[in-house]
């Protein structure tokens, strides 16, 4: 058994799909240059977490990690640190999940293999998330691009993507963190929605899966494909299925008016903020310096970063 391992897994950015993928629909997803941290020493005997603000996530994945590998483990110092936003969009517990399984996989059996964490992440995250499709562990387990595809619970599709253009003209926009969480949105609001009109919801899904599909032709440059169109009608579809609140919907038309596009990324929110939003504008610092005159909060994102790694300790 090693006395530490240190790891990391990155945080996402959905590109197209997000919610029908819970459904069965295929989402296309990327990793980000955001990350989190896990760091974990052998001690004596007992657990100690840093910060105990994590203390719940971390505690749940030992149970998994427990319950998995069929072994316990006692003596633990874990140590946190993540720069992905929390409860915005980002695949943040998902990249805690991800690191902590890969971790503790480390210093339980000493031998991982990516498969084993997915599994073992996705546990913790249904945890955290009720009914998830998968897709938020599975980018940050294996990183770069997916398409990703929930057939039964027990069985997913998905296959790395490797663009043939460079997707940089994108920036985040914090839009604020959404009141609701991702459990709230997926297991009671889009679930309730789907419940009372079925056809109605099929039907947005089925409008995402054509966007999902022309995102995807668009990032292997097999067809000249309006990017600003597709993320428009992206929104769109996710302003009908109710995941995005009004002071969203405003700052994204000002978007549009500059001559850009912007979605939200991942479950959104309806009443107060909708978390990350993934803005695309030809101009880049055109659109940067009218967000500044907007006091919004942006930031700069890197696509395709690797997945889960091991870090220097340090
Ligand atoms: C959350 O990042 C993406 C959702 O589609 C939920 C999921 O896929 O588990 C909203």
């Amino acid at each position: 058994m090693p006395p530490q391992v240190s790891v990391s897994a990155p945080g996402k950015v959905i590109l197209s799909g997000e919610h029908a993928v819970v459904y069965g629909y295929p989402a296309l997803v990327a990793s980000t240059d955001f990350r989190a941290k896990v760091r974990i020493e052998k001690i004596n005997k007992g657990l100690e977490i840093i910060p105990s603000e994590a203390n719940e996530i971390i505690k749940k994945g030992i149970e998994n990690a427990n319950l998995f590998l069929g072994k316990e483990i006692d003596g633990l110092k874990i140590l946190l640190n993540s720069q992905i936003p929390i409860g915005s969009g980002m695949g943040s517990s998902a990249a805690v999940a991800v690191a902590l399984a890969f971790a503790l996989i480390k210093i339980i059996i000493n031998k991982t293999t990516l498969e084993q964490v997915n599994k073992l992440a996705y546990l913790t995250e249904k945890f955290y998330h009720g009914n998830p499709s998968g897709v938020d562990v599975a980018i940050s387990t294996y990183g770069g691009y997916l398409w990703y595809r929930k057939e039964t619970e027990d069985f997913k599709v998905f296959s790395k993507v490797t663009p043939n253009r460079k997707l940089t003209d994108f920036v985040l926009v914090d839009s604020g963190k959404p009141l609701e969480s991702t459990k709230e949105m997926v297991s009671f609001y889009v679930s309730g929605y789907y419940k009372r009109h079925p056809q109605r919801v099929e039907g947005i899904f089925r409008n995402i899966e054509k966007v999902t599909k022309g995102f995807l032709r668009y990032i292997l440059n097999e067809e000249n494909i309006s990017i600003i169109d597709l993320i428009r009608e992206n929104e769109r579809n996710l302003e009908s299925l109710g995941v995005v609140s009004e002071f969203t919907k405003e700052l994204i038309r000002k978007v549009e008016k500059l001559g850009g596009a912007a979605k939200i990324s991942g479950a959104g929110g309806r009443k107060g903020n909708s978390g990350i939003v993934l803005v695309y504008h030809k101009d880049e610092d055109k659109l940067k310096n009218i967000l500044n005159k907007w006091k919004l909060i942006f930031m700069d994102v890197k696509f395709g970063s690797r997945g889960v790694t091991y870090e220097k300790n340090s």
